[in-house]
């Protein structure tokens, strides 16, 4: 019955699937990265092109395949020839290439990056490593299909790991992955399986499956890349582990940064519970489920699974107390599994094609494949899929096309990873690569460093990261990060005398002491660093090349109009009372004044039954959100170390020139407020900053002032 329900769909989406043999297809890579580059811009050139041409072409957005540095992304396949993708297009070179080859029958190879099969003088896919080695499954999707087309999804084989799982029992389920020895790809390896079957063993009849989609690692977009992508991918994976594990209930907590993907999320969803695959009886079985899309505001520490639940449940996000674990004690108290999108998004061709199947990459102990981001000082910036078990050679020379300068370092897991010297380059990546060579795969993010770079500098900024991130609760690491913080400043400008002997014990404080895994990752890069940078680290510099420590954050423009009653109680309205609800009538009340007014705070306190002092905690917790006016546009540039490496430092100074202000500050004029962020996940167009809800990259300071001139 399942089956046959699943057979339909499938019947339905290949007729609704439109033959594009006849006329050409051009598609444009639509996600955030390459949007932040004018992706939109060169969509809206292409189409207005083919009109005044009167060509008749089919026009396409799909998500980005992680080829961040050739963004924007535009492939053609015209009838005859095959499938040709062209690198950095703009809305001209785009209008030039649409007349060039769908009337003039030139292919314009000059701006080819690959092809389907070789064509005068464009190499094949298969001709570029970078390409080539890579094993999408995960990824297989982006930068194929549209996002927004559930038939697209379904014709290949989408959605036939959630009605083959329906075939088996929950346990079965959990038992085929458990053998596949997939490990949760957020950061610490956990085996799925296993984390599985104490959620499913723990006494309860409520369970609830959470997706941890806050990505908020400096330097990490896979995530990103997948929901943008591929979101029914995603969607398929929630499904079959809410039903293992015997939930009726999942959340998708989304990184507040992250609008693109919480939109394409939620259309998926819309589709999927239109066509039967989620809500009442999903595909005809017993099985029913709701899936909910929530957004953060901005906070790194809800990433970690106990604080992302306090954040859901309406609370600041700070960490709770581990043991209970959440799969015995999780949201609401109930017993809740925690995973990663990657990890979830590998499920449905497990379920599909087997655990013998997926074993066959990978290692023994870390079977499968995992999305790499990297960046930095690398020809190709971008992510990649590759088998677990890869080096760092490896995925510096093949995938990023290696470095052209020395290498200096390189750093795994993001911010909270290892910092690795050249000597250990040949070390492969996996799980257990920690605890035998001391070098950390954590989120999979890599920062490459040439040695034009500055050890203690980039610590101070990867510190930095940490200090502005710490939840504060516990001392080590909201005041450890601070001290470090400082020391690596006076490091950086030579005046470091004693002070390594102090960053090491308060590496150590941060390791032993911390409260949850945000100091302890702090530590990480402090302690490999000082193993292996050490001598480097107390050299005496004369150029100070750090930009120091943020100041405080200032008063706004004031003067705005004042929130009335009955508009802040339509937002409350439009979101529920319910204490999950209350971050996103926090999200909307911002947008509508810019900031969070005294007076609507007083009303959201009454409506969710909180103090005054309660909600202000939450408040002023979360970083997208402000208790103080803000100017009429926003700007928020990014700070930390993976767009330092690009060149941050002289686009924040070019900011901070033509505004006249500095960070925390709004204008005199009350037109812009400047404030820094830890990353806005734009990580493979950095330098990057956003402007209310515009993104933009690739930032130089010329082109800072010709964006600012356009908000004038
Ligand atoms: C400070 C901190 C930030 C974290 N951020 C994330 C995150 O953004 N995404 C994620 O999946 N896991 C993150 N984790 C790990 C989660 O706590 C949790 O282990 C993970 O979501 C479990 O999913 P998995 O088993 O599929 O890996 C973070 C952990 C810490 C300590
Ligand atoms: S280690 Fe840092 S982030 Fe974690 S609880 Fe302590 S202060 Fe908060
Ligand atoms: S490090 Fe992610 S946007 Fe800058």
């Amino acid at each position: 019955m399942t089956f046959d329900r699943y057979e339909a769909l499938r019947d339905w989406a290949e007729k609704s699937v439109l033959s594009s043999g006849e006329i050409p297809e051009i598609s444009i890579a639509l996600g955030s990265c390459s949007l932040a580059v004018g992706a939109d811009e060169v969509f809206q050139a292409v189409d207005e092109r083919l009109q005044r041409e009167g060509f008749e072409a089919r026009l396409r957005k799909t998500g980005c395949p992680g080829l961040c540095g050739d963004e924007v992304l535009v492939s053609i396949a015209k009838p005859g020839y095959p499938r040709i993708t062209y690198r950095k297009m703009t809305p001209f070179s785009v209008q030039e290439l649409v007349v060039d080859f769908l009337k003039g029958d030139d292919p314009r190879s000059d701006w080819a990056l690959a092809a389907e099969e070789p064509l005068e003088g464009i190499p094949s896919w298969k001709d570029l490593p970078f390409w080539a080695k890579q094993e999408r499954q995960v990824l297989a999707h982006c930068g194929q299909i549209d996002p927004g087309s559930l038939e697209e999804y379904i014709i290949r084989d989408g959605y036939e790991g959630l009605a083959r799982a329906l075939l088996l029992t929950p346990e079965e389920v959990i038992a085929e992955v458990a053998k596949s020895g997939l490990r949760g790809r957020g950061g610490a390896g956990f085996p799925t399986g296993r984390k599985w079957e104490f959620c499913r063993a723990a006494p309860g009849e409520v369970k609830y499956l959470i997706c941890n989609a806050d990505e908020s690692e400096p330097g990490s977009f896979k995530d990103r890349l997948i929901m943008e992508g591929d979101p029914h991918g995603a969607i398929e994976g929630v499904a079959i582990a809410a039903y293992a594990i015997g939930a009726q209930e999942a959340y998708i907590y989304v990184r507040g940064e992250y609008p693109l993907a919480a939109e394409r999320l939620e259309e998926a969803i819309q589709q999927a519970q239109g066509t039967g695959l989620l809500g009442e009886g999903v595909l005809g079985s017993d099985f029913s489920l709701e899936v909910k899309v929530h957004r953060g505001a901005g906070a790194y520490i809800c990433g970690e699974e106990t604080a992302l639940i306090e954040s859901l449940e309406g609370k600041r996000g700070v960490p709770r107390m581990r043991p209970p674990y959440p799969p015995s004690y999780g949201l609401w108290g109930e017993p809740t599994v925690v995973n990663n999108v990657e990890t979830l998004a590998a499920l449905p061709d497990i379920v599909r094609k087997g655990a013998d199947w997926y074993r066959r990459w990978g290692t023994e102990r870390s079977p499968g494949t995992k999305v790499y981001t990297l960046l930095g000082d690398v020809h190709r910036p971008l992510a990649f899929e590759a088998p677990l078990g890869l080096t760092l050679k490896e995925a510096i020379e093949v995938y990023g096309g290696g470095i052209e300068n020395g290498f200096r370092l390189v750093q795994t897991g993001g911010s909270s990873g290892t910092v690795v010297p050249e000597s250990k380059l040949e070390i492969p990546l996996d799980y257990d690569s920690m605890s035998r060579s001391g070098v950390s795969l954590g989120s999979g993010a890599l920062l490459v460093a040439d040695e034009g770079r500055d050890v203690a500098w980039f610590l101070a900024s990867v510190i930095n990261f940490f200090r502005a991130e710490s939840c504060g609760k516990c001392t080590p690491c909201r005041e450890g990060t601070l001290r470090a913080q400082e020391i690596l400043e006076r490091l950086a400008s030579g005046r470091g005398e004693g002070a390594l002997e102090m960053l090491a014990a308060l590496a150590e404080a941060l390791r032993l002491a911390s409260f949850c895994g945000l100091g302890t990752a702090a530590a990480l890069p402090l302690d490999s660093a000082l193993e292996h940078f050490k001598e480097e680290l107390g050299r005496k510099r004369r150029v100070m090349e750090h930009r120091g420590v943020k100041i405080k954050p200032g008063e706004g423009k004031d003067g705005l109009p004042s929130p009335d009653v009955a508009s802040v109680a339509e937002i409350i309205a439009q979101h529920g009372r319910e204490p999950e609800a209350l971050v996103e009538t926090l999200r909307d009340l911002d947008a509508r004044w810019g900031y969070l007014p005294r007076e609507a705070l007083r009303l959201v306190a009454q409506a969710y039954q909180m103090t005054p002092s309660q909600l202000y905690g939450v408040a002023s917790f979360y970083s997208l959100l402000s208790t103080v006016p803000r100017g009429e546009h926003l700007i928020r540039c990014c700070e930390s170390a993976p767009c330092e490496l690009s060149g941050n430092g002289e686009v924040l100074e070019a900011v901070k020139q033509a505004l006249g202000i500095d960070v925390g500050q709004t204008t005199e004029d009350g037109e812009f407020t400047l404030e820094g962020v830890s990353c806005l996940g734009l990580c493979g167009v950095g330098p990057a900053m956003t402007i209310d809800d515009t993104a933009y990259g690739r930032l130089t300071p010329e082109r800072v002032n010709d964006i600012l001139n356009g908000y004038r």
